[in-house]
This record gives structure tokens, sequence and C-alpha cells, in this order.
């Protein structure tokens, strides 16, 4: 890993990450009625050599306890890999280097805009609605 990498993915992961989350309560005066991030399942069972990149996802979902604990809506969604859409997607070598160190469940996008769909939901829900829509 080089100091570069490091910077550069915890600068889309962190920098970006809170500056939307400052962006629109400093300048707008509201906080987002739905803020989902899309964090990777790859931090939560450990990829060889992909270091920074955990350190990047550890943090979406340590903010999203952060944001919720001050009553603002936030979740974060673990992916594995996605097939069809993304970075991974258009990169072959990339993908199976991925998939053979990992072992991770890969899901299309089909997966990816049904849990996008039950994230958006879960934030805007009422309580009860909400454990009925966990329970799914
Ligand atoms: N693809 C997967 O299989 C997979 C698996 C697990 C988790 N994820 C997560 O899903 C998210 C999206 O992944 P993806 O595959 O869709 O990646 P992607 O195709 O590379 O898209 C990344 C997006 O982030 C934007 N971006 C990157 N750096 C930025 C910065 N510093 N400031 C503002 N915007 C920035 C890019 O903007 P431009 O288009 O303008 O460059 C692009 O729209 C990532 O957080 C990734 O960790 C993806």
């Amino acid at each position: 890993m080089t100091l570069q990498n490091y910077h550069n993915t915890l600068s889309c992961k962190f920098t970006v990450t809170w500056n939307i989350h400052k962006a629109f309560i400093a300048q707008h005066g509201y906080a987002l009625d739905v803020f989902t991030l899309l964090s990777s399942i790859s931090w939560v069972v450990g990829t060889i050599s992909q270091a920074y990149y955990a350190a990047g996802n550890a943090f979406q979902d340590a903010f999203v306890q952060s944001r919720r604990s001050l009553g603002l809506a936030a979740h974060s969604v673990n992916l594995g890999i996605i097939d069809d859409v993304g970075y991974i997607s258009q990169n072959e070598t990339l993908s199976s280097r991925v998939q053979s160190r990992s072992g991770l469940p890969r899901i299309g996008e089909a997966q990816l805009h049904e849990m996008l769909r039950l994230s958006v939901a879960q934030q805007t829900a009422g309580p009860n609605q909400e454990r009925a829509i966990t329970d799914v």
C-alpha cells in the first residue's frame, strides 16, 4: 500500500461522506431524510491487501451509528461483489482477484436496487414498519 493509495481511498469514503453530512446541515439548514452509504462486506470478513479500503468502509459503518445517535437518518449497506454494474464489473482481472481472495458473495444489479429500496424504506418508515421491513 502506498500513502497515496491510502489517502485516495479514505478521501472518497471519508471526505465525501463528511462533506455531504455537513453541507446539508450547514449550508441548506436541514438534515437529509435519507442517507444510504455503500460500504463493503470486505472489511467485516477481511480481505488480503485491502487495509485502506477496509478503513474507509469501517468509517462509513461507524459514521452511520454516529448519525443515528444524533437522531439523523443513515443506513449503510455492506455490499459483496456486484456483477453487472460498478467498478469491479468493468475490470475482469480485479473481479477474479477479489473473488479468489475473499470468496465474497456476488450480487446483480436487480438485487442492488432491491437493497437500496429497502434501505430507503428502513429510513423513512415508522418504528413498527421498520421492524416489519427488517424482518423480511
Ligand atoms: N462495485 C462493487 O462490486 C462494490 C462492492 C462493494 C462495495 N462497493 C461500494 O460501492 C460504492 C460505489 O462503487 P462503484 O463500483 O459504483 O464505484 P465506481 O463505479 O468507481 O463509482 C464511484 C463513484 O464515486 C465517485 N467518486 C469517487 N471519488 C470521488 C471523490 N473524491 N469525490 C466525489 N465523488 C467521487 C465517482 O465519480 P466520477 O464518476 O465523477 O469519477 C463515481 O460516481 C463504493 O463506495 C464501493 O466501495 C462496490
